[in-house]
């Protein structure tokens, strides 16, 4: 499906960076950071030009050929990485900060990426999640029309436990104007914090 959708002509989600994202500063911070479930590489691109040294990571090896394609055009570097997130691993206290733009997945996956995230962000290192939270099935305006693709803020906050500082760990409804399959208002959840 994501193969399918990341082939069209237009890139899917924009080419500008998620606007959560972009309104955080991040000044503060500075090495690698991995951008999971990245698709065509907006945010991978935009972080790139902050000069991070990113890795978008990604099942769609249409959706990484299109960050490549991207990174060419804005003219900044970015390693792209084909992997299921269900099985992803990442290297203990070995990234200074991890990404997660509208990456839904089934609980175990996401309990799983959670916990490796966890384990795997130096301390200090930041952690930025947007996503779609439960009550957006009725907005009908993009996500997942499945509960258990969905996110919510108590089962983050109980997966990433005592381990970070938030920064912002709230609900919002907000105006996601995000390419064609993201476009109206909505129920997301959003979280950037540090690990402790
Ligand atoms: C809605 S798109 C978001 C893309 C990007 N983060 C953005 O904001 O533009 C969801 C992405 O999750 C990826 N994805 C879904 N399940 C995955 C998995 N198990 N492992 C890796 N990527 C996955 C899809 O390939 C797709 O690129």
């Amino acid at each position: 499906m994501w193969n399918e959708r990341f082939a069209e002509p237009d890139f899917t989600y924009g080419k500008e960076p998620n606007d959560f994202l972009a309104s955080l500063n991040l000044s503060e911070f500075e090495g690698q950071v991995m951008c999971l479930a990245e698709g065509q590489g907006r945010n991978a691109v935009y972080l790139a030009g902050l000069g991070f040294e990113v890795t978008a990571v990604d099942l769609s090896d249409v959706g990484l050929a299109r960050t490549q394609e991207l990174a060419a055009e804005r003219g900044v570097e970015v390693h792209t990485l084909q992997a299921d997130l269900g099985i992803f691993t990442l290297e203990a206290a070995s990234v200074d900060g991890v990404v997660m733009i509208f990456g839904h997945t089934p609980r175990h996956i996401r309990a799983h990426i959670h916990r490796e995230i966890i384990k795997g962000l130096k301390p200090g290192g930041f952690f930025v999640l947007e996503g779609y939270r439960k009550e957006q099935i009725a907005y009908k305006t993009g996500g997942p029309s499945v509960d258990g693709m969905l996110y919510s803020l108590e089962e983050l906050l109980e997966d990433f436990g005592e381990s970070m500082e938030w920064r912002l760990a709230q609900n919002q409804e907000r105006e996601v104007v995000e390419g064609a399959y993201h476009n109206g208002l909505a129920a997301v959840v959003q979280l950037f914090g540090t690990k402790r």
